[in-house]
């Protein structure tokens, strides 16, 4: 065998290359799941690294199985084994004030913040009770769960994010037992 071939079959450069872009492969996903920054795709931002797909296919799941048995299948509201329940679907309510369902999901519905009794939603009276299944949930639930309900169901509008949940969260301490 001729070594002069043999060793540029072996060229260091290629070799040198080959290596970088694997180990560039290979630290990718770690680089995303310490990154404090997260891209323009990355709504949860903060802390981790979704993308927008991911995040929405969590709100969605988390949607499905939290908020369905009463807010109906899409989100429609209407009268199920909850009582008369309003829509998340075009719902002005949900959208007129962009963090309240954030409270609304630690603490239900009346709270001691939002102590209304009766609350209008698309012009329509409801004064039923909500506690809410995700008070024991963490800022990455809530935040995906609302922006699936304002992305998919609402229409759009820009996503929760993970920070503004924890802001919010501390803002409105859950009154002490
Ligand atoms: C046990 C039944 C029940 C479940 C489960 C439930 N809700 Fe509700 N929800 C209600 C009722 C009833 C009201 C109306 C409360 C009132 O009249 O003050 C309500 C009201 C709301 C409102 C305010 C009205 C509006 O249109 O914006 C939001 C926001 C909301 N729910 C979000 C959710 C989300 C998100 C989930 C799932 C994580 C969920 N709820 C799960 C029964 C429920």
């Amino acid at each position: 065998m001729n070594p002069k071939s043999a060793a540029s079959r072996f060229n260091p450069k290629i070799l040198l290359l080959i290596g970088a872009v694997f180990a560039l492969v290979m630290l990718l996903p770690l680089g995303c799941t310490t990154s404090t920054g997260g891209g323009k795709d990355c709504p949860a931002q903060d802390s981790l690294c979704l993308t927008k797909e991911q995040f929405l296919a969590k709100g969605d799941t988390l949607f499905q199985m939290n908020c369905t048995g009463c807010h109906g299948d899409s989100g429609q509201g209407g009268d199920t084994h909850a009582g008369h329940t309003p829509p998340l679907r075009n719902s002005n309510f949900f959208m007129a004030q962009r963090l309240r369902p954030v409270r609304i999901l630690l603490l239900g519905l009346p709270n001691i913040y939002d102590t209304a009794t009766e609350i209008t939603v698309n012009g329509e009276a409801y004064i039923n009770h909500m506690s809410s299944p995700m008070t024991e949930s963490n800022n990455l639930d809530i935040a995906a769960v609302l922006s699936f309900v304002r992305d998919s169901l609402n229409g759009g509008g820009d996503l929760i994010t993970v920070k503004e949940v924890a802001t919010f969260r501390a803002a409105y301490p859950s009154p002490v037992q």
